[in-house]
């Protein structure tokens, strides 16, 4: 699905140009994958960008649930956590395979994945969004159909994901703090690092 925005063909300073993310648009010629532990505002960041870009947004979540007919909770329950896995392998590599612009959100461990992290770094441009873990912590909330966090000390276990995954996260091709801010703020600085590292390393 393409997000269009509210005032599709007009723009903020009225002339037609919303100014860095017309900039970015312009120069973009590959997907964006964003990764990041649970709680990072992959989705939430991703959808907006696409729809800034004017772009097609997917979570390979959602995809993944579509294609299965069932949760993520119900996959994993179901099927073992093996099984989700292979089936976000797939989803990414498929969504990946026409190589052009889009945005893709990722689950948290899908880039540990040593097939997928190879998928994302030949065809896409990658972003970590980082947040402190106890930024993580409120924002995932109590329950939240994330099998990982369920009856688990989230902290601990986060704090855990996060020891075995930034080493994997760090070689993102950019990394943009995810605050304690309006998702603008962090969408602003989303585009402005992107178009950045376009216009330096294609
Ligand atoms: C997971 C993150 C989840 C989802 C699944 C496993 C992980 O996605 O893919 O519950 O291993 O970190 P979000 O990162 O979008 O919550």
């Amino acid at each position: 699905m393409i997000y269009k925005k509210p005032m599709d063909g007009l723009s903020e300073n009225g002339n037609g140009d919303n100014g860095p993310a017309s900039a970015l648009a312009g120069v973009l010629r590959r997907p964006v994958v964003i990764i990041g532990l649970m709680g990072a505002g992959k989705s939430s960041i991703g959808r907006l960008l696409a729809c800034e870009l004017g772009l097609e947004f997917f979570d390979s979540d959602r995809e993944i649930e579509a294609d299965a007919g069932l949760s993520v909770p119900e996959i994993f329950e179901r099927d073992g956590e093996a099984a989700f896995r292979a089936a976000e392998k797939r989803t990414i590599a498929r969504i990946l395979s026409g190589g052009g612009p889009l945005v893709l959100a990722t689950g948290g461990g899908a880039v540990m994945n040593p097939e997928t992290a190879g998928l994302v770094c030949s065809k896409a441009v990658s972003i970590w969004l980082r947040a402190d873990i106890d930024l993580l912590v409120k924002r995932t909330g109590e329950s939240s159909g994330r099998p990982l966090l369920d009856g688990a000390d989230r902290s601990e276990t986060l704090r855990n994901l996060a020891k075995q995954r930034y080493p994997v996260y760090e070689k993102a091709d950019i990394v943009v703090d995810s605050l304690d801010v309006p998702c603008q703020a962090t969408l602003n600085e989303v585009i402005g690092k992107l178009y950045e590292h376009i216009c330096h390393k294609g």
